[in-house]
């Protein structure tokens, strides 16, 4: 039986603020990767990047990943990129219901504009529109790999999407509110 929700997707789906609303409906712990990461390096995600280099960065994710994946009643909102290893999509679904969240790259640019030197996958672009679409074509297939169902975040509210998300659950064989 899943007892986690785990929200994967592109960096600016709304995988953060989705979550923190959802975990408050279910009454839920909200856990954040990105968090869990900074925690476990005591630094920064820019300056885990900038300092020990992506790789680095990615070997803390597949930790972090796996000490979550082992707790119960958890909305996880994962870093944009946990779906690019196997290793870490094989252990969220043993314990969790992967919610693909997507929006389009003219919402991704603007919801990440104004936080994008927190982002080192786009700080360093020139052309961060171009980046978000280049990043977004190669990582499409991962993450539909790994999605139990998707939502669109582009259209609807923050309650509105927690809802469909809501009822979506209760239709899923196999996923239980009560942990
Ligand atoms: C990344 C997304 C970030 C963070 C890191 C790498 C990515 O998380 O994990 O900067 O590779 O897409 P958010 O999706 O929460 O911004």
């Amino acid at each position: 039986m899943k007892t986690n929700i785990a929200l994967v997707g592109f960096m600016g789906t709304g995988k953060t603020s989705m979550g923190q609303v959802l975990a408050k409906k279910l009454i839920w712990q909200f856990v954040e990767v990105d968090a869990l990461i900074e925690q476990m390096a005591g630094k920064s995600t820019p300056d885990i990047f900038a300092q020990d280099g992506e790789i680095a960065f990615r070997e803390l994710e597949i930790e972090a990943i796996k000490q979550v994946a082992r707790g119960k009643k958890q909305v996880i909102a994962c870093g944009g990129g946990v779906v690019l290893n196997t290793i870490n999509i094989a252990r969220l679904k043993k314990t969790s219901v992967l919610i693909l969240l997507t929006a389009s790259p003219e919402t991704v640019l603007k919801r990440t504009s104004a936080d994008r030197d927190s982002r080192p996958m786009l700080t360093a672009a020139s052309d961060p529109a171009t980046r978000i679409r280049e990043l977004l074509k190669y990582r499409r297939p991962y993450y539909e790999r790994a999605a139990d169902f998707t939502i669109n975040t582009s259209k609807h509210s923050l309650e509105q999407i927690t809802d469909q998300i809501i009822e979506k659950l209760r239709n899923y064989e196999g996923f239980n509110f009560q942990g």
